[in-house]
């Protein structure tokens, strides 16, 4: 503590000021006044820090390694740990990932404060993606709920659990917009719309970092990955992405732009190449994008090894040019690749790299360390009692159970078969599923604990008034080892039909949960199919031979091509990996204890070829039929179009209808603000939540706009038979877009304009924007 106290010391007098204490009189100012005086004053402290360091000291904090005891890739050797051990005595290392819990934490904490020269506190990063033990839904399925406070509140559970166990940093939110669900990643993203994504991005920021980022339960966010990664070609993971101006403006940028909005602290690059150059090493991103055109304060963390990869990429000859084009790039800490350590020193002193570079870098990490408070109190994220008290707590279950039930989509209920009666039924459950609690748990699960969540089983067995035999028809087998453990659906054992099907004839009604393992999706899980895995398919079909009251439960991580089922099965529910209590969320929605409202955030193709399916996407200029033996329009000659389930698509225990849609002008300046009302009336006999989404065309641009582009939305809850009217504002920043002349701005003329509850809607209006 000795080297912090005297640093501390140093700094209050350096800048004049007290580092623990507010300055009165601040109250009175605006706050934006007080937020300009704190960074003021942040970076006076920061200056004081960045004038005892040395050049080597400075790298050092640009240098981020894994914990030695856990990884979530390639770990360091023995010799390499001691080595590391060495440089975290010497101020070498600025922060660790993948160090959790309290102890731990603390332990490499003390290291650095009580035994380096100066005793600047680590920050210390993990992947707390969607919880930390007590999981919330994955981000694909919370993004369903379209529901910005509750996603809000749910990364506030994850802060509040993480900040608890010493972790300070989350590498979230991932904002990587993508249109391909081959792409395993895509459950760790808001889907693949950009307006959507913004808003969610936002969300996830305010609920990571709250009000105060120097709180203990708050931590500070990753807008991840710096860019264009969700593009991967063919969806296959790490791959090239090659996209035009537009494509990267207009749909790729914005969820960044508006965690820049957010505040954001810091922000991640991406593994891929964009347009040739790998986004770790991309000036136009990092420099002129992000922190130029952009102002952003923060900084900027690699991927995973991922300057070292631009070697492979065949960007840079060796790990010494490699840190070069990196850290002149805009990358401001190395995440594992060791080579800003090695390099950077070298670089700098043969010129190839400004000092002064080095010192922005080393400000921007200086200044989140601050505004974490690590400077008041290293430890304070180390509470014993707190992460006791925290982790796993009522409240926070609670609040991952809401969560949870937000996310699920209805995606067809023929004949009203959902919700279940609670009494006198008897049911079979069944599939590989149904009573799974590790799949739940999606990809990227932190600390939770395998095998950790409620099942459907037991979810459904809180309800006493049914009979409920359970066969899995399927088996979990081993798959492939990797540092996870890994199981698969099976693809060849059919041994467990025979009693699937015996248990399913002559029930009332048939639930089967199907979908893909947790690890089936995520990182480096890309797919060449989207059908049901293994068997499942086949047993659906068996089953559906015996007994046709059917209701699918879907548990997966991105969108699956399931046309066989839409066509036959009467209710099909989209439940995701909804987290800890998932199996608790399911049966409350089965048994109609919560009617479900949520709406797709990705495009769910009938089948795999229609890929890269989007619904904002082109007219083209052979958009339809022209006769019916015309064949030289836009389309394939062995499947439709059309999706099968449209983005914003979702059904309620209730039913909706919009009507009344008006402008309060149909002819309006570009720099004037007109509103939009729909009456939206629950016409069903329950109480239900309805998503209002708007959608609008720019019928002609300088660079051709899609078919229609979300631009609002709000999530109603209406009595049944109860009417409301719901308004939207449309004014420049609704209708501008990066143009042909490269820059944000409306064009006038003509437009349409849809409001409904999906990208389908088809209650219309038209207006004209003049100059
Ligand atoms: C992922 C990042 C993650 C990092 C650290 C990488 O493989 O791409 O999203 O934050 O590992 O775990």
């Amino acid at each position: 503590m000795k080297q912090i106290i005297i640093l501390i010391l140093f700094i209050s007098i350096f800048t004049g000021c007290e580092v623990n204490k507010k300055k009165p009189g601040s109250e009175k100012k605006t706050d934006e006044i007080k937020t300009t005086v704190i960074n003021n004053k942040t970076d006076k402290k920061v200056d004081s820090v960045l004038a005892l360091m040395t050049l080597k000291e400075k790298i050092g904090q640009m240098n981020q390694y894994t914990g030695f005891w856990e990884v979530t890739g390639p770990a360091p050797d023995k010799g390499e740990k001691a080595k590391r051990y060495e440089q975290l005595k010497e101020g070498l290392i600025g922060s660790m990932l993948n160090v959790t819990g309290v102890d731990e934490v603390r332990k490499v904490q003390k290291i650095v404060v009580e035994e380096s020269r100066l005793g600047i506190p680590l920050i210390i990063g993990y992947d707390v993606i969607h919880g930390y033990k007590t999981l919330s839904p994955i981000p694909l399925a919370e993004s369903a709920s379209w529901d910005l406070e509750a996603i809000k509140k749910s990364a506030k559970v994850a802060a509040l659990e993480a900040s608890a166990t010493g972790i300070n940093w989350t590498f979230a939110p991932m904002i990587d917009i993508s249109r391909d669900a081959r792409w395993g990643r895509v459950m760790e993203g808001a889907g693949e719309d950009p307006y959507l994504g913004s808003k969610i991005a936002y969300a996830r920021i305010k609920g990571f970092q709250g009000e105060d980022l120097s709180a203990e339960n708050t931590v500070a966010a990753c807008a991840k990955h710096f860019a264009a990664y969700g593009f991967a070609e063919a969806g296959r993971e790490y791959n090239t992405a090659d996209i035009g101006t537009s494509t990267l403006y207009n749909i790729v940028l914005p969820p960044f732009r508006a965690a820049v909005r957010a505040d954001v602290k810091t922000f991640m690059n991406s593994f891929n190449e964009l347009n040739g150059i790998p986004a770790t090493g991309n000036k136009f991103l990092q420099r002129e994008i992000l922190k130029g055109a952009w102002n952003f304060k923060g900084f900027v963390i690699s991927d995973w090894s991922s300057i070292g990869e631009m070697i492979t990429h065949g960007y840079a000859k060796d790990g010494k040019q490699a840190a070069e084009l990196a850290v002149n790039a805009g990358s401001d800490m190395d995440m594992e690749s060791v080579v800003y350590i090695r390099f950077l020193e070298t670089l700098v002193k043969e010129g190839k790299v400004d000092e002064k570079l080095i010192d922005d870098a080393v400000r921007r990490i200086l200044k989140v360390k601050f505004e974490l408070g690590l400077f008041d109190d290293p430890y304070k994220y180390c509470d014993l009692e707190r992460e006791k008290q925290i982790i796993g707590s009522k409240e926070n279950n609670d609040a991952v159970l809401d969560m949870a039930k937000r996310s699920i989509v209805l995606l067809k209920n023929e004949n009203k078969l959902l919700p279940l009666k609670k009494q006198g039924l008897n049911i079979a459950l069944i599939g590989p599923l149904a009573n799974d609690k590790n799949s739940p748990l999606g990809s990227w699960r932190a600390a939770a604990d395998e095998n950790s969540a409620i099942s459907v089983l037991e979810g459904l067995q809180k309800y006493t008034g049914n009979k409920i035999v359970h066969k899995k028809g399927v088996r979990l087998v081993d798959g492939k080892a990797t540092f996870v453990n890994e199981l698969h659906i099976n693809t060849t054992d059919r041994t467990g039909f025979t009693e699937a099907i015996k248990a399913a004839k002559n029930k009332d009604v048939v639930i089967m949960v199907l979908g893909e393992y947790a690890f089936q999706t995520g990182e480096g899980r890309s797919r060449t199919s989207i059908d049901l895995p293994g068997l499942q398919q086949e047993l659906l079909e068996e089953i559906y031979k015996v007994n046709k009251n059917i209701v699918l439960v879907l548990m997966n991580g991105r969108p699956l091509a399931i046309t066989w089922a839409d066509e036959h099965i009467p209710a099909i529910v989209e439940s995701w990996h909804l987290g800890t209590q998932s199996g608790n969320a399911i049966a409350q929605v089965l048994y109609g204890d919560y009617n479900p409202a949520g709406k797709l955030p990705m495009t769910f193709p009938r089948s795999l070829g229609q890929i890269p399916i989007y619904y904002n996407h082109k007219n083209t200029g052979r958009p339809t039929l022209q006769s019916p033996e015309m064949v030289f329009w836009s389309h394939y000659s062995d499947e439709s179009n059309d999706p099968l389930y449209e983005f914003g698509y979702g059904l309620s225990y209730t039913t909706f209808k919009y009507d009344h849609l008006k402008l309060s002008k149909l002819k309006f300046s570009k720099d004037e603000e007109i509103e939009v009302s729909v009456r939206l009336t629950n016409t069903g006999e329950i109480k239900g939540e309805e998503v209002v989404q708007m959608y609008i065309r720019d019928l002609v641009g300088s660079v051709t706009r899609p078919v229609r582009e979300l631009k609002g939305f709000e999530k109603v809850s209406l009595k049944a038979g109860e009417t409301k009217t719901v308004t939207f504002k449309i004014n420049a920043e609704t209708l501008q877009f990066y143009t042909g002349n490269s820059k944000w701005e409306v064009e006038p003329g003509d437009f349409d304009i849809w409001i409904g509850g999906n990208s389908d809607a088809d209650l219309k209006a038209s207006f004209t924007v003049v100059e």
